[in-house]
């Protein structure tokens, strides 16, 4: 297996720039994610790294060497696509034995090694089936099938489950993660599914119009987004933001006001920002309470969503032309048409300057805190509607 370092990687078609200077750290076994929406340059860094395009300036490394002037089939990469592009008259056996065939391999080496895959993958019973009598699921396995029999150093895949319907989304996408514990292989995969990106990487990068705005594992960049554009794109709901400004600063934090007069400090260094500074402070759903907090602030609900578990208020707030979401307990009796008040713990909170950058934040061991004021939010809620029963 091995590691991909990308250094000032840059891709035009034509005139247009779409990839605008990536520098990278791929490590040995790691799984790397790629996330941005739609059109940001994912898929064509994959496919640079794969060597289906040209690189147009920087340095691509694989294992150590510079791969940018070898063909895709030298590289030691095998990809995944979204599309499984199965022969449709090939059996399953002789769909992952094709490359091997091309190959050359011996006719022993390629039944040990379709038959180490279709145990993997669970293919065995399946393996002289053609494709149309495959479920998408067992398609997309067959796919990942022909990437595993050519022992790759590293895997790319691009949006390898969004074909397929929730529930087997679901299903494949704890299949990848054993695969990768299995073979301890090198993944590179593009997602624009939130739940994919957090629970399958070790490192999450975040691109925006072909620049990386953030790198990081999925907790790093869900409690510390270093700009409101990452803020804004991890996290599902998104993070609510309300527009506001700086009425004070000092060694505790950064002094904000809340729509309704009460004022948060956000355990963030001021800096060279002034009182006055207008701001942009980010509170995450699941951290908008309906009980407690550290301020408050009032607003109209709107819509209702219960979900058993949980449940959904969107609510009108004067600061924010955006409906706000609240993650509210299961059992909240918060109906349409209800004025509430919404607290925001303040080492929840995040604060961001003018120009989008995150403050930068006080705490010696901030994730610690924010468990505990949390865990400890959610005692208090609790304990406030006993009596109410
Ligand atoms: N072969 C190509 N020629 C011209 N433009 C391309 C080509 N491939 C991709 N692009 C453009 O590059 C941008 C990024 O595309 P892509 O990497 O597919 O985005 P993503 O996978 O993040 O949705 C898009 O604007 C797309 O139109
Ligand atoms: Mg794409």
């Amino acid at each position: 297996m091995a590691d991909v370092t990308l250094r000032g990687i840059r891709k035009s078609f034509g005139d247009l720039e779409i990839i605008k200077g990536v520098d990278l750290d791929i490590n040995d076994n790691e799984f790397v994610v790629f996330v941005g929406p739609s059109g940001c340059g994912k898929s064509t860094l994959l496919r640079l790294i794969a060597g289906l395009e040209d690189i147009t300036a920087g340095d691509l490394n694989i294992g150590g060497s510079r791969v940018n002037d070898l063909p895709p089939a030298q590289r030691g990469i095998a990809m995944v696509f979204q599309s499984y592009a199965l022969y449709p008259h090939m059996t399953v056996y002789e769909n992952m034995a094709f490359g091997l065939k091309l190959a050359k391999e011996s006719k022993d080496s390629i039944e040990r090694k379709v038959g180490d895959a279709a145990r993997i993958l669970q293919l065995e019973p399946l393996l002289s089936r053609k494709p149309k009598e495959l479920s998408g699921g067992q398609r997309q396995r067959v796919a990942i099938g022909r990437a595993i029999v050519r022992n790759p150093q590293v895997f790319l895949f691009d949006e390898p489950l969004s074909n397929l319907d929730a529930a087997l989304r679901v299903q494949m996408r704890i299949e990848i993660a054993k695969l990768h514990n299995d073979l301890n292989a090198t993944m590179v995969y593009v997602t624009h599914d939130q739940v994919e990106a957090m629970t399958l990487a070790d490192k999450i990068v975040v691109l925006n119009a072909g620049r990386v705005e953030q790198v990081g594992s999925p907790l790093e960049l869900y409690h510390h987004p270093d700009n409101l554009f990452v803020a804004g794109f991890i996290g599902s709901p998104k993070m609510n933001f309300l527009q506001t400004e700086i009425t004070s600063g000092s060694e505790n934090g950064v002094t904000v006001a809340l729509p309704g007069g009460a004022q948060l400090t956000v355990p963030v260094e001021m800096e060279a920002s002034k009182v006055g500074d207008k701001v942009t402070l980010g509170i995450r759903p699941e951290h908008m309470l309906e009980h407690g907090g550290d301020a408050s602030f009032p607003g109209d609900v709107i819509v209702v969503e219960r979900l058993g578990g949980e449940t959904f208020l969107y609510v009108n707030s004067e600061s924010s032309s955006d409906m706000l979401t609240v993650q509210a307990e299961g059992e909240s009796t918060t109906k349409v048409g209800d004025r509430i008040s919404m607290g925001v713990p303040a080492v929840a909170a995040q604060l961001f300057r003018d120009d989008g950058r995150a403050f930068k934040r006080l705490e010696r061991n901030p994730l610690a805190d924010l468990t505990r004021a949390t865990g400890g939010i959610h005692d208090s809620a609790a304990g406030m509607q006993v009596p109410s029963h």
